[in-house]
């Protein structure tokens, strides 16, 4: 392999391949396209663009004249001809939403083959970096099967797999193209992950490697997040429409808030949202929405996929109901004494409600302690869970077989330490020192 990757092969000329192609080209990389439609070859053959983008075309011919790009239909001398191939062909939707792997594949297939040569004649090592958008697992599970049986050779030793997704738009791919929000690179070897960052070393944007998983789940995590975006401002749009109200002044005071809307606030894997005002307001707004005779498919789906979370946590815990469920925390989040609503108080209720014997510490619910509303609250709507406080960790450790951890407090840090390795503790908090813990581990969604 050399140091750097100087020649590009990029399989695939639609809107990501062409815009990659005069792109790197532009970055001085020298080029070799290839698409089947030899229509598409062609015109890039003769510094023409591919496709129909902003400023392509002109920076296709200039690249072109500079000499830095050229094209094929023939897959086998552009992989042999370069040091890393770039596959960015088509992964359409299949009517049942499925994915269409057919050209990914094939074109795997194609690069393996033409690896199994570049390789036997120790012309160096080889990356192959699957920019095409492909779903969590189908590059350690089909495509790196592919390449090895096509080629003869193994990955991670004899060449490299890379996955690094492409994060362009159309209309403005170039502009996103030198200037992404970020680069991600996800590679199982280092080697191969440091030659890939070598191709972006001249963009301005945060680099990201990390492994092949993480990177699959990163560009759906975004596409959904995008989604999601646009159809929440639709709802609230939609909402305000109704009532009069100036739905572009709303959302510009929403996202002036950095601290809590356009922020990482609340956007970390963890348990079900409570509380005395997540619910209800959510309620009250569905319902107005109702009277209105609005739908809010999305809003709607918010308490019942939030419900999930706790019937399923109820689930995970039901086998360990005869042999003791501990909680440690009972409120909605920590520093507060506030449980309506609390969805670990639902928990619970669920698991005693099963026959399980259940002990609770939560630092702001000592009864002792307690005074006014909230002993009454707990006195009157919940004397069932009251019972069942105790006034320090301890207890509820030493009689429990599960221990459930919902608050990430340093007295909850502390006490998880005391468990036994015939115990398990259920972590909803992603606790900072879960590796010391003597228990059986299990991160909630980690
Ligand atoms: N278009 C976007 O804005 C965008 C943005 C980010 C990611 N992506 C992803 O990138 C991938 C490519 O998207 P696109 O919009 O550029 O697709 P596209 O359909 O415009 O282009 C795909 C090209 O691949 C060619 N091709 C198919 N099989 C081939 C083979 N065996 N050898 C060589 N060429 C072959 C096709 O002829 C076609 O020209 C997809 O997975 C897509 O989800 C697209």
């Amino acid at each position: 392999m050399a140091d750097e990757p100087t020649r590009i092969s990029i399989l695939g000329l639609g809107y990501v391949g062409a815009v990659s192609a005069a792109c790197f080209a532009k970055l001085g990389f020298e080029i070799i396209g290839v698409d089947i439609d030899a229509n598409k070859s062609e015109r890039l053959n003769r510094g023409d663009a591919p496709v129909l983008e902003h400023g392509l075309t002109e920076l296709v011919a200039e690249q072109h004249r500079a000499g830095r790009i050229q094209a094929t239909t023939d897959a086998l001398a552009a992989v042999l001809g370069s040091d890393i191939s770039l596959v960015c062909v088509g992964t359409p939707s299949a009517a049942n939403g499925s994915l269409n792997m057919d050209y990914v594949e094939r074109v795997c297939g194609q690069i393996g083959e033409a690896l199994g040569q570049k390789l036997s004649k120790n012309e160096g090592y080889h990356v192959v970096v699957i920019r095409s958008t492909v779903l969590p697992g189908t590059v350690e599970e089909r495509l790196i099967p592919i390449l090895e049986n096509a080629s003869g050779k193994r990955v991670g030793v004899d060449f490299g797999v890379v996955q690094n997704p492409e994060f362009l738009r159309e209309g403005t791919a170039i502009q996103d193209f030198f200037h992404p929000p970020k680069t991600v690179i996800g590679a199982n070897d280092e080697k191969s992950g440091q030659f890939v960052s070598r191709l972006y070393e001249k963009i301005d944007a945060p680099l990201f490697v990390t492994d092949i998983g993480v990177a699959s789940v990163v560009k759906y995590a975004d596409n959904a997040f995008h989604a999601v975006k646009i159809t929440f401002g639709n709802e609230i749009g939609r909402f305000c429409k109704k009532l009069g109200i100036d739905s572009h002044e709303v959302m510009q005071i929403f996202c002036e808030d950095r601290k809590l809307n356009i922020s990482p606030a609340y956007l970390r894997p963890g348990f079900a949202f409570g509380g005395s005002c997540l619910p209800k307001d959510l309620r009250a707004l569905l319902y107005r929405g109702r009277n209105l005779d609005l739908e809010f498919p999305f809003l709607s789906g918010l308490l019942p996929s939030n419900k999930l979370q706790i019937e399923t946590l109820v689930e995970e815990l039901k086998p360990y109901r005869h042999d003791g469920v501990g909680f440690l925390g009972l409120s909605f989040k920590p520093g507060t004494d506030d449980l309506r609503e609390s969805p670990i108080v639902s928990v619970a209720e669920a698991l005693l409600g099963k026959g399980a014997e259940v002990r609770i510490h939560d630092p702001n619910l000592v009864i002792s302690a307690l005074v006014g509303s909230n002993l009454r609250y707990i006195m009157s709507e919940i004397p069932h869970l009251g019972n069942l406080l105790k006034e320090s960790p301890e207890p509820v450790i030493r009689a429990s077989q599960a221990i459930v951890v919902s608050h990430n407090t340093e007295l909850f840090q502390r006490a998880v330490l005391q468990t036994r390795p015939d115990q398990i503790v259920f972590d909803l908090v992603r606790l900072p020192n879960a590796e010391q813990i003597p228990a059986r581990y299990v991160g909630l969604y980690w």
